[in-house]
């Protein structure tokens, strides 16, 4: 079963400027709700029971939101307010499940997820990167069935335009399971378009195995300086663990950019 999930939250948000140069990206509000809350139900109606996140000392706005008792509190005492009393009730509920580990550093999302290595229990856990959002149809829900039927790893996945690849980590299919479902070939973070094994992108979505730990613990920095989750993804499956790629059903929102953003909110609104 997977139980845990990890969430990498100590980004500067740069492709957010300049809302994010004094408020965390990850509590703007999309459609009246902060983001990370979105993710946040996501994970909890997929049968996640704790949640990672990893923040870094500039962050420290995202364990504030959680951790306001004494605000409430007060405010609750004296309105009796009973939507204040609710909204209280269900960041206690989030709170409850959040566990806080601390990058202090940005140095990537393979970074991020060595920091939580010693809270990891069991064999496999989740990952979600806050920047994606998939709407209508609960990803981590289908790619923990996913998990569950073929004993894998998995990555969410859709195919993007090739000049766009850039942007992306690509993955080429060794074989197709079905329409949704493929088994990785490879993997590689941000291709230049003249050398992408495909258009089939990664989201942020991931299935892990606890064994990742051992390849990101001796990573060299890759693209940019940082070190990515999907060159240690690329050494596990090296190592013959078996990773499916899933194309989602859920309409995918790219909430770390200043467009996708603004666009989300719209999106979500008409629902
Ligand atoms: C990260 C990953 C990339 C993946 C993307 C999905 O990139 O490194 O492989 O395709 O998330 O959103 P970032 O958005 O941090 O640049």
């Amino acid at each position: 079963m997977i139980k845990q999930a990890i969430i990498p939250l100590a980004g500067l948000g740069t492709r957010l400027l300049p809302l994010t140069s004094v408020f965390a990206k990850e509590l703007l509000p999309i459609n009246g709700k902060p983001g990370i809350e979105y993710i946040l139900d996501e994970c909890i109606e997929a049968g996640i029971k704790e949640v990672i996140f990893v923040i870094s000392k500039k962050k420290i706005m995202i364990k504030n939101y959680f951790y306001n008792d004494k605000f409430y509190k007060d405010i609750i005492k004296k309105k009796k307010d009973p939507r204040i009393v609710n909204e209280y009730k269900k960041i206690l509920k989030y709170k409850k499940m959040i566990k806080f580990v601390f990058q202090d550093k940005p140095l990537g999302t393979g970074d991020a997820v060595l920091k939580t290595m010693r809270f990891i229990k069991d064999k496999y856990f989740l990952m979600l990167l806050p920047d994606d959002l998939i709407i209508k149809k609960n990803c981590s829900k289908s790619m923990i069935a996913i998990h569950k039927k073929f004993n894998s790893s998995v990555m969410a996945s859709m195919s993007v335009h090739k000049k766009e690849v850039a942007r992306w980590g690509i993955y080429n299919v060794k074989k197709k399971i079905d329409n949704a479902n493929f088994i990785i070939k490879s993997v590689v973070e941000k291709p230049n378009p003249k050398h992408a094994p495909s258009n089939k992108a990664v989201i942020g979505r991931y299935i892990l195995p606890k064994t990742i730990f051992n390849k990101l613990k001796n990573l060299k920095p890759g693209k940019g300086g940082e070190i990515h989750i999907t060159d240690a993804i690329e050494l596990l499956i090296n190592d013959n663990e078996k990773f499916i790629g899933h194309k989602f059903f859920g309409k995918y929102l790219d909430c770390g950019t200043m467009k996708g953003y603004i666009n989300s909110t719209m999106e979500i609104a008409k629902i």
